[in-house]
């Protein structure tokens, strides 16, 4: 069975209490649980992970790349939170590795801040998809089995 690897940037272990009119009142272990019944929906090992290091979820990206060199990745669903649309190094470690990444957003970004309409994941990702809510997590799980 192929891993897939859902990776949560800075501040995502606030969810439940950080804006819910934004993120909605469900936990980060509530996302956890979503992404279970998902990934055991589509025959995949759940892999789930949060971090507020850049350099963390940096090495993640390329344990990813290691797992999907063996063929045991089913793929990659990066939430980066804030570090969508700072971090050149995320940018480079997606295209470094050349994992097969879908790019995602509780909230739809685009209808936000003006900061975060740029994304320095979208050019590296293969899909992207924001605004969904947590239910998006879900969404991508799918997408990935989509993208076998
Ligand atoms: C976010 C959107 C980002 O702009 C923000 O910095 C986050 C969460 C989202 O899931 O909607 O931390 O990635």
């Amino acid at each position: 069975m192929k891993t897939a690897l859902i990776l949560n940037g800075p501040n995502l272990n606030l969810l439940g209490t950080r804006e819910p009119a934004v993120y909605g009142i469900q936990t980060l272990a509530d996302v956890q649980a979503l992404c279970q019944t998902a990934c055991a929906a589509q025959g995949f090992v759940l892999d789930f992970r949060q971090s507020n290091s850049e350099g963390t979820l940096v090495d993640w990206i390329h344990e990813a790349g290691r797992l999907q060199a063996a063929g045991q990745l089913a793929g990659v669903v990066l939430n980066a939170g804030a570090y969508t649309h700072t971090s050149v190094a995320l940018h480079d470690a997606i295209k470094g590795t050349g994992i097969s990444l879908i790019e995602l957003h509780i909230s739809n970004v685009h209808a936000r801040e003006a900061f975060r309409h740029h994304s320095f994941i979208s050019p590296a990702a293969k899909a992207v998809m924001a605004g969904f809510g947590v239910q998006g997590y879900a969404l991508a799980i799918a997408g990935l089995a989509g993208l076998q």
